[in-house]
């Protein structure tokens, strides 16, 4: 069953929008958290092109400088904005557009990585996003993500359990979900998934079921 109160397209832009303004406050908990620390940590090696899925205000844009290009795209126009602002602000070229991305308008592995950080939680159709990250990543390409779920702490789990309606109509994000699964509905091959945090955070990595068979083993 979805979540009652769960968000459209329309109403998540409508709530990014909103919320681009003051974005650099209320991204200070999860920076606390330890969040940003984990962005280091996993976009640390990146190289070539590089596409930023729900890029929001640009907070990955730090750890991406050693791209080759980087592309980057969110569904709210005020968030990208923002996004153009910080990219000049810390001198990285980026290419931004504002889409859906369920909906990426990039060719078939068009990029040597896709990240994302912190948004999976808030797509409405986030079995189309990631289908569409794994289209457009090159077939020797990988997906890295940052991202939220339900705690592996009981009483921790279970307060995100009873709050996850409320948040998801103030954020369109669900608090409670269950990333390896959303992943796996999606039919993406995970090759490394690691919690921390009490489980809320995770660093994940897949490669696009595309990849080419190494030669000599087939
Ligand atoms: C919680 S913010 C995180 C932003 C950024 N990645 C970060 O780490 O700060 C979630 C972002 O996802 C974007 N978003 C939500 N649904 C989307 C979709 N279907 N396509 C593209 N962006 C989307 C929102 O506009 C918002 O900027």
């Amino acid at each position: 069953m979805g979540i009652v109160g769960a968000r459209n397209t329309t109403e998540v832009r409508n709530i990014y929008d909103r919320a681009a303004r003051s974005w650099r406050w209320i991204s200070i908990p999860a920076a606390i958290c330890g969040f940003n620390r984990l962005r280091k940590k996993h976009f640390k090696g990146v190289t070539g092109d590089v596409l930023d899925v729900a890029c929001g205000t640009g907070e990955n844009f730090n750890y991406l400088r050693g791209a080759r290009s980087v592309t980057a795209t969110d569904l709210s126009s005020e968030m990208a904005v923002r996004a153009r602002d910080r990219a000049r602000r810390i001198g990285l070229d980026v290419k931004i557009s504002v889409g859906d991305a369920a909906v990426l308008p990039y060719e078939d592995g068009s990029f040597d990585t896709v990240v994302s950080a912190g948004s999976s939680c808030t797509f409405p159709d986030h079995v189309a996003a990631f289908k569409e990250m794994e289209r457009v990543v090159k077939p020797d390409g990988h997906i890295l993500l940052v991202e939220h779920s339900r705690s592996s702490v009981g009483w921790i789990a279970r307060h995100q359990d009873r709050s996850v309606e409320r948040v998801c109509k103030r954020w369109g994000c669900r608090i409670n979900r269950d990333v390896a699964g959303e992943i796996a509905e999606a039919g993406l091959r995970v090759v490394s998934h690691e919690r921390s945090h009490l489980g809320m955070l995770n660093r994940v990595e897949i490669e696009p079921r595309q990849r080419s068979v190494p030669r000599g083993t087939t």
